[in-house]
């Protein structure tokens, strides 16, 4: 089952997506990559991190090996050292334990670094975890569409989680276009409602400035 408003914005993603190197991928610890180096380092900057970071670290074992300090030397310039730290040592205690990452939110949230929505987005996106990943930009695309002035995160989560249970799509791309909406169209400041896929149903469009940012 799948609503006039998941086919228009899942339209739109396929169509208008920022083709990003990580976009399309499904291997765990490029997608966990990527989205640690997104928790706090816009996508056109983590672009080079993240091409720079695989290619000295190119899987889980080898970022497990590696000396602290070289794992810190790639990240040089990015900021927020301690995301590659919780990382560095994320690799060593999955490696030592199990050897691969772990499959659910639930198993990743245990790691070290790993918040709710970079669980959920791994999840999501590298096992298919149908788990709405809420993060700014999600939470402003949903008080916008249904023009909540104030909402709970409990209310955000929920209605996050009924509109992911409502589609086809893979939970990862249904969690990544809502992302990618907020991203480039659904902005903070002047967001450009004459060109987005889901105008027709939203209820904040009037006064986006009313919700929010
Ligand atoms: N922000 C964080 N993760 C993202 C993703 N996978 N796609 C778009 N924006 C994001």
């Amino acid at each position: 089952m799948s609503s006039d408003l998941h086919s228009a914005l899942l339209t739109w993603y396929r169509c208008h997506k920022r083709e990003l190197p990580w976009r399309g991928e499904r291997d765990p610890y490029k997608v966990l990559l990527s989205e640690v180096l997104l928790q706090q380092t816009r996508a056109g900057q983590a672009i080079p991190y993240y091409h720079r970071f695989l290619q000295r670290f190119p899987t889980l074992e080898a970022l497990a090996q590696a000396e602290q300090e070289a794992v810190l030397q790639v990240w040089q310039g990015c900021g927020y050292y301690t995301r590659a730290r919780n990382l560095h040592r994320l690799a060593q205690q999955v490696v030592a334990a199990e050897g691969t990452l772990p499959t659910t939110v639930q198993g990743l949230r245990a790691l070290p670094g790993i918040g709710p929505y970079t669980a959920a987005a791994v999840a999501s996106i590298a096992f298919g975890e149908p788990v709405a990943a809420v993060d700014g930009n999600v939470r402003r695309v949903l008080s916008r569409l249904f023009a909540w002035e104030h909402p709970t995160p409990k209310q955000v989560q929920e209605t996050a989680d009924a509109l992911l249970s409502a589609t086809n799509a893979h939970p990862g791309d249904w969690n990544q276009a809502l992302m990618e909406l907020g991203a480039t169209i659904c902005t903070p400041q002047n967001p450009g409602c004459g060109g987005c896929p889901v105008a027709a149903f939203c209820r904040g469009k009037a006064s986006p400035g009313r919700y929010p940012a």
